[in-house]
């Protein structure tokens, strides 16, 4: 994938209403208009749309380095499916989707076959997937299944990112760089080619750079650390 590095994710949760979202991307907008790869930002669904004609206007944008994502997307191509929206919805909205983040693993009981059937939606949509590995033996799953992922790694940023590194009741608790970066190797190795791999746990304006400096590691998936505008400009300053 010929994305220009690094790449940076903000992945907002359940954070935020417009008028908050609003205030960070006009704090945030102008400031990364000089960075070398998209800013990434994922807010929640009612927030995208609003979200998209700000960062599109008619008149040409101004904030082009930030770039729209979704959180999740449906399993399911359309139908009655109260409460999902699936990727053709949100095709004209956003150019990127998580998918298979470990909260959605955990809590709403996601399993491989669900993400799998994620990424190739996202794909028939032109959606890039932004494709959240927890534990490397998901992996397994998705060489044996054998097209989708396999065939298509040179469309999907892959993240590695282990539960067990993304902040808890604002504790920062993230991965050895070093780890993380025999991860993401490893990720391409199990591929056989070449993939993009950010890292994603705990990252902060502290650490950001340890974890940039790894050859295997092309960005960082960021959660707490976007929430506060001040705080994410740090860390995007130091990622340069
Ligand atoms: P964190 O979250 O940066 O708060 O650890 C990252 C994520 O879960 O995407």
């Amino acid at each position: 994938m010929n994305e220009p590095r690094p790449i940076v994710v903000a992945n907002f949760k359940a954070h935020k209403n417009w008028d908050e979202m609003e205030s960070w991307i006009d704090q945030v907008g102008s400031s990364v208009r000089d960075f070398a790869g998209p800013v990434i930002i994922c807010p929640s669904y009612p927030i995208l749309a609003s979200a998209s004609s700000k960062l599109n206007p008619p008149t040409g944008g101004q904030n082009s380095k930030l770039k729209l994502g979704a959180q999740d997307i449906s399993k399911f191509e359309e139908g009655p499916y109260t409460g999902e929206v699936s990727a053709s919805q949100l095709a004209k909205i956003c150019q990127y989707a998580i998918v298979g983040h470990s909260e959605r693993r955990k809590y709403f009981a996601e399993g491989d076959g669900d993400v799998i059937q994620k990424v190739d939606l996202l794909l028939k949509s032109e959606i890039t997937p932004i494709l959240c590995v927890s534990d490397l033996k998901q992996l397994d799953a998705y060489v044996n299944e054998g097209k989708t992922v396999v065939d298509n790694a040179q469309k999907i940023i892959f993240v590695y990112e282990p539960p067990s590194a993304i902040s808890k009741d604002r504790d920062y608790r993230p991965e050895d760089p070093q780890v993380a970066d025999q991860n993401a190797a490893e990720i391409s190795r199990i591929f056989n080619q070449n993939v993009l791999t950010l890292y994603g746990g705990s990252i902060n304006p502290e650490n950001i750079k340890a974890f940039l400096s790894k050859e295997n590691i092309a960005g960082g998936l960021v959660g707490q650390a976007c929430l506060d505008a001040d705080t994410f400009l740090q860390l995007i300053s130091k990622s340069a």
